[in-house]
């Protein structure tokens, strides 16, 4: 069995550095800054991962004029002198895309939850960020001491210090407090400090509903709302932004249906619910041919919101070929969703039997659903965005049997344990 690096390891730095170019473009000169800083420091730092992602959510990055203005009036505004700005929305309304804009305009300092790729340790966040803080302003520490991930002390410490020397507010970008670990007792998520030193600026995204604890003296919240008009604004703006940079094949799809422009945008926008994860897959199967005319015969019968998007592509490839799709299809699918880093087709071989030519055809058709990252010279994938694993969660038999089916792996990999066992 392959067994994967800890994330952040040289072996996960190294493999991404074939992204170099993208994370140039992301970061600027704050990646150059970081990228010359010495090692104990640097390999703290998760710059070129997070770079990556950067890259690949902005990749048709449209609108947010409203929230860009809402968080521009709180950093640095006489009424609010220092604080955490608060970013709210459903899933799928794009709060990540919002962050990694935010990063690539600004060049602020960040760090990414990502759940699916087990990124969501207060270690891994307090190394990260007080590397960036160190290097970013030339603080007298050599590396981050081991102690500084157990509470908020050393944070603290730094952003005083960064804040007597910076010329202009210090503000640090942290995506997803909902997929971070719980923290112990009654202490903030992440060991974010309550009070913050003047200058100093937290910009945080969560979903709505999410459960978590953030204690502090002062908050600002900004909403994306899924049915707010400035989002919808932005719904629309991707939808045509889309259609004409696919002129030919969505010409085709549109007549098709025999819909005019402006009306597929209306009524795609209506449709989506004011979801952007909704819109990418949906246009996508669409230019593609998975969704036109042949299939579904009025665009009044398009899925409406994320989850019926979801329901109806498992359902529509289900019933293509039942039997394949239960033994092939579904673990291999399955698995990608329960795996808390991105893994090889050996492994996933390892832990379903199946040939690996099988695998690949479930990775090549279900492509769209799924993330790709080379280590060193190894391909490993993982489901892209969590909505879709949440929808498996609940969807069938679930994501528990395929929990335990890689605990009991990692077991009979420990010498002196359990015999291997072949999976059914
Ligand atoms: N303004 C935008 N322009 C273009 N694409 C966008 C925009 N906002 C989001 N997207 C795309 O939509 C998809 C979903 O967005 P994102 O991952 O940011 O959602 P989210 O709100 O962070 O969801 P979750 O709560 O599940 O983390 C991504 O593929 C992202 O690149
Ligand atoms: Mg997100």
């Amino acid at each position: 069995m392959t067994l994967l690096g800890e994330p952040g390891s040289q072996q996960t730095l190294h493999a991404v550095s074939s992204h170099v170019h993208d994370v140039t473009q992301v970061a600027g000169d704050l990646y150059q800054l970081f990228l010359a800083s010495p090692p104990a420091l640097r390999d703290r730092m998760r710059i070129r991962e997070f770079g990556v992602l950067i890259a690949e959510r902005l990749r048709a990055f449209v609108g947010r004029e409203f929230a860009f203005d809402a968080i521009r009036r709180l950093v640095g505004g006489a009424d609010f002198p220092s604080g955490y700005i608060l970013v709210r929305g459903e899933p799928g309304v794009g709060k990540t895309a919002l962050m990694c804009a935010l990063v690539r305009k600004n060049g602020y300092l960040h760090h990414f939850n990502i759940a699916p790729q087990n990124i969501r340790s207060s270690r891994a966040f307090h190394e990260n960020i007080c590397a960036q803080l160190i290097v970013r302003y030339r603080l007298s520490f050599a590396e981050v001491p081991a102690s500084a991930v157990d509470d908020s002390a050393f944070l603290s410490q730094l952003l005083e210090e960064a804040a007597a020397v910076a010329d202009g507010p210090i503000v640090i970008v942290l995506d997803a407090l909902d997929e971070a670990e719980d923290p112990p007792g009654g202490a903030n998520q992440l060991f974010l400090p309550p009070t913050l030193p003047n200058g100093v600026y937290f910009v945080v995204s969560s979903r709505e509903q999410a459960d978590f604890r953030l204690a502090v003296d002062r908050r600002e919240d900004v909403y994306l709302r899924d049915d707010d008009p400035a989002n919808l604004a932005d719904i629309s703006l991707y939808i045509s932004t889309f259609v004409d940079s696919h002129a030919d094949r969505m010409r085709e799809r549109l007549a098709g249906w025999g819909v005019t422009r402006a009306r597929f945008i209306d009524e795609l926008t209506e449709r989506s619910q004011g979801n952007f994860m909704y819109l990418v897959h949906v246009l996508n199967d669409i230019r593609d041919g998975r969704l036109g005319p042949e299939t579904i015969e009025h665009i009044h019968n398009l899925p409406r919101g994320l989850q019926a998007y979801y329901r109806r592509h498992w359902a529509g490839m289900r019933s293509m070929e039942p039997e394949r799709f239960e033994r092939v299809f579904e673990p291999v699918l399955r698995l990608l969703a329960t795996v808390r880093e991105p893994v090889t087709v050996d492994y996933l071989e390892d832990l379903t039997s199946l040939a690996p030519s099988r695998i690949r055809e479930v990775i090549d058709r279900w492509r769209p659903f799924l993330n790709e990252v080379d280590i060193g010279d190894e391909r490993r994938f993982r489901v892209y965005h969590l909505s879709f694993q949440e929808f498996l969660a609940v969807e069938g038999m679930g994501l528990k049997p395929f929990h335990r089916r890689i605990a009991l792996r990692a077991i009979e990999g420990l010498p002196g344990l359990l015999p291997p066992e072949r999976p059914d």
